[in-house]
């Protein structure tokens, strides 16, 4: 499944987010790089690792045609075992222009078959060449805002802009949810989620030393995976997870074998 993760103004934390989440999730995951602003992850998590790969070269390569079939051989491993993957996001941010959203959001959702979740970090809400089709078709919508006085009023003011591009599900129930990083500041999660009307799915506590691992390569302690954002993205990847496949489910309802008895008829669906 898809799922989108994006911020308003005034609320940093979305990429390291977005990291934090792709390895800590329990299947196999990808962190696909959206943000039209450019990448990061490589330059930082990765150590400014050279760019290979990635949004840039794919949008490129199928301009031949076969974007599902390219995209796969376009990620990069984060972990040994390859459980979360990467695609790289652009270098250049001009390059955004020659994107065709719409299909690389169904190339995405298109993973699912290869047993792999997609987790788009798009950046900030509504900036230039913003991948709408992405939001538009991810199974949950995650608003990531802090919780200080002038990130909840961003978060506030974006929401009917959110509401407008991201159609309800058949069966009710909003693809919406919020993300707090650094709650406390002063507003709980529960008053952000208030203040908002939605759900918030997860907390990520202030952890600077835990986040500059993740957002600029600082040397990883032998604490880091038991650090309070880890622990806190362990459980926040859970719930997200889980809020995302129950519309999932309905968004795309999987088949269910027809019984031999009732083949040819209608009944029993
Ligand atoms: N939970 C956190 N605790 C402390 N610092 C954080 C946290 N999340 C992000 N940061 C810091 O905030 C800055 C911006 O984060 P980043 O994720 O790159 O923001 P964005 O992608 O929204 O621009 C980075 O220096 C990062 O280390
Ligand atoms: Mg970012």
């Amino acid at each position: 499944m898809l799922i989108a993760l994006t911020s308003a103004k005034g609320s940093p934390g979305v990429s390291t987010a977005g990291l934090a989440l792709v390895l800590s999730w329990q299947r196999r995951a990808t962190l696909a790089e959206l943000d039209p602003a450019g990448g990061e992850v490589l330059a930082g998590y990765g150590r400014a690792q050279l760019p290979a790969g990635g949004l840039g070269e794919l949008a490129f390569a199928a301009r031949r045609g076969g974007l599902e079939q390219q995209l796969f051989a376009h990620l990069l491993r984060l972990d040994e075992a390859g459980r979360a993957l990467l695609l790289p996001g652009l270098v250049d941010p001009g390059a955004a222009r020659g994107i065709d959203w719409n299909r690389l959001a169904a190339a995405l959702t298109g993973l699912d078959e290869q047993g792999t979740d997609v987790l788009a970090d798009c950046g900030r809400l509504r900036s230039e060449r913003y991948p709408i089709p992405v939001l538009q078709r991810a199974a949950a919508v995650v608003l990531v805002t802090g919780s200080t006085l002038r990130a909840v009023h961003a978060a506030k003011l974006s929401i009917a802009d959110l509401r407008t591009l991201v159609p309800e599900a058949p069966g009710g129930g909003g693809a919406l949810c919020a993300l707090v990083v650094g709650p406390g500041e002063p507003y709980s999660a529960r008053e952000v989620g208030d203040a908002l009307g939605m759900p918030v799915i997860g907390v990520l506590p202030r952890d600077p030393k835990a986040a500059s691992v993740l957002s600029d390569g600082a040397p990883a302690s032998r604490l880091f995976t038991q650090s309070v954002l880890l622990r806190a993205a362990r459980t926040a990847a859970a719930d997200l997870a889980e809020f995302a496949a129950a519309r999932h489910d309905r968004l795309a309802p999987t088949p269910r074998p027809i019984p031999a008895s009732n083949a040819g008829s209608s009944r029993g669906r």
